[in-house]
């Protein structure tokens, strides 16, 4: 059948497509893509090169166009592709190096073409790479203090995971896994784990906010309190991990401009107790009044850099409630309720995951009790397994990716859903909760960075890890995405257009 969403400004049509075990990113009938970069594509007239594990995408229009812009995209890992082969699981000093500079993220300047094509364009101003070796300033609680070593300037960034938009026009990147590259490169721990900020159009503007937080950070989605403070909220992707909040201090003001990330400094942080649908402050102070009586385990709680630093043990002392490793979150346009994908914990069976809902007390943002639902959950019902990125379209259409692990795709309870896809699951109307599949990826990949562009007749999308499990590099179990003369597989970022919109 064909579904129609509706969304403010059109109606688009599609017809579901089924499961897939192809090599290739499979739309419905009548769209397209381009791939506009992927891995080792040339950015820039510097030669700088487009890294690996693309995931987090965010066009920035350029002159208000929806045909013109820069794309900033995050690179979370490496693979055999990128760095060749890991012998024994450790990296020669060589690969060290290669490692750090395929991770981190990208500026690209990309436009649609008279042909309907997008294009990188490599003569922009624009275009850089970021990477494990880019400095950032550290700001907030935990910025030049003993949590941190005294550091106020750190070494690069890695692991960016998804991400968020600021409602100044800069980028939120999120470190999720960075323990493995970190202790391979000598770097301190306490240097990555925290959400960065870059603005795409000011290459000089590069921070790590410490206000936000230290864990396994998926991804930021800021809104704002019916009192004009920004709240930020985010998922720490790890098992039994918690879901967070973060209230700014002062209030946001858009003539202000860039200068509202300060806000990003100072504030509370808040994590969510389930059973009381209460957001606890993750406060200095009542992680020593969790401790009271425990002078030994006290020592190392001495102020409020010392629990940003160790979040995830912090916010559980201060009653946290652990969930099924929580990685996008987003709110929602069309009523200020807030979706947070659950992705899956085997440790205690929940294989498919779900997507939880929280509204918020008087759908206010800033509000410190809320309710939840499971919204919709994985599973053969619902046709998707492991919900992981979110992307909203204008009616509240919620656009979820997949991430069933490679080791596990097209085997057991996992079989009948074959490669990771897109659905679309509409929040309200008739067919609120029903997933239907927009997109099929190619082999072992997991899709990504779904974003709109304003107009929302172009979606950029992340095909991360193609063919992943590969031991041989002469035998690539994906060639993703097949252009001639090319033997292996390239993560890289599509633009899917063919978008029908009509009255
Ligand atoms: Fe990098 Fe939680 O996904
Ligand atoms: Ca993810
Ligand atoms: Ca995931
Ligand atoms: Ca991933």
């Amino acid at each position: 059948h064909l579904f129609g969403f509706k969304t403010n400004r059109v109606t688009g049509f599609f017809e579901p497509i089924s499961p897939s075990k192809e090599d290739e990113l499979i739309l419905p009938p009548g769209y397209r893509y381009d791939v506009v970069a992927a891995m080792d594509d040339v950015i820039n007239a510097a030669g700088e090169r487009f890294g690996d594990g693309a995931d987090y995408n965010a066009f920035f229009p350029i002159d208000g166009s929806n045909e013109h812009g820069l794309l900033v995209t995050n690179h979370e890992y490496t693979s055999i592709f990128s760095i060749g082969p890991v012998k024994d699981g450790k990296m020669t000093p060589e690969q060290v190096k290669k490692n750090l500079q395929y991770l981190g993220m990208s500026v690209i300047e990309v436009r649609r073409g008279s042909d309907g094509a997008w294009r990188m364009d490599t003569t922009s101003r624009y275009a850089r790479r970021i990477d494990g070796f880019t400095s950032f300033e550290l700001t907030g609680p935990a910025a030049g203090t003993s949590a941190v070593g005294g550091a106020r300037t750190v070494q690069g960034t890695f692991a960016n995971c998804s991400g968020g938009v600021t409602l100044w026009n800069t980028v939120l990147s999120c470190e999720e896994n960075f323990e493995d590259t970190a202790k391979a490169s000598n770097l301190p721990l306490e240097h990555y784990g925290w959400v960065v900020e870059i603005d795409p159009f000011d290459a000089s503007y590069r921070k790590k906010h410490t206000a936000l937080g230290r864990f396994n950070h998926e991804n930021t989605a800021m809104g704002l309190a019916n009192d004009g403070r920004v709240v930020v909220y985010m998922g720490d992707d790890k098992k039994d991990a918690c879901v967070y909040k973060f209230i700014s201090k002062g209030k946001y003001n858009p003539a202000l401009g860039r200068r509202n990330s300060a806000l990003l400094e100072d504030g509370t942080l808040y994590v969510a107790n389930l059973k009381s649908g209460k957001w606890v402050p993750v406060t200095i102070e009542n992680v020593r009044k969790a401790l009271e009586g425990k002078p030994e385990e006290l020592k190392k709680w001495n102020h409020q850099g010392d629990v940003v630093t160790n979040c995830h043990e912090a916010a559980r002392l201060v009653g946290g409630t652990p969930t099924d490793r929580p990685e996008d979150i987003e709110i929602s346009p069309f009523d200020n309720t807030v979706f947070i994908c659950h992705t899956n914990n085997d440790s205690h069976g929940n294989i498919h995951g779900h997507i939880t809902r929280i509204f918020e007390a008087d759908n206010d943002l800033g509000a410190l009790e809320f309710d939840f639902e499971i919204f919709a959950a994985g599973g053969r019902q619902s046709g998707f397994s492991s919900p992981d990125n979110l992307a909203f379209d204008s009616n509240g259409n919620l656009w979820v990716v997949t991430d069933i692990s490679s080791s596990s795709q097209n085997k057991g309870v996992h079989k009948t859903f074959m490669n990771n896809g897109l659905f679309v699951i509409p929040t309200h109307g008739p067919s609120k909760g029903v997933a239907l599949q927009f997109a099929s990826g190619p082999v072992e990949c997991e899709l990504t960075g779904p974003f709109f562009t304003p107009d929302e007749r172009t979606l950029f999308l992340s095909v991360q890890h193609p063919g992943e499990e590969t031991k041989d590099l002469a035998n690539p179990t994906s060639r993703w995405p097949h252009r001639p003369g090319d033997g292996k597989a390239r993560a890289g970022v599509v633009a899917i257009t063919g978008f029908r919109f009509g009255g």
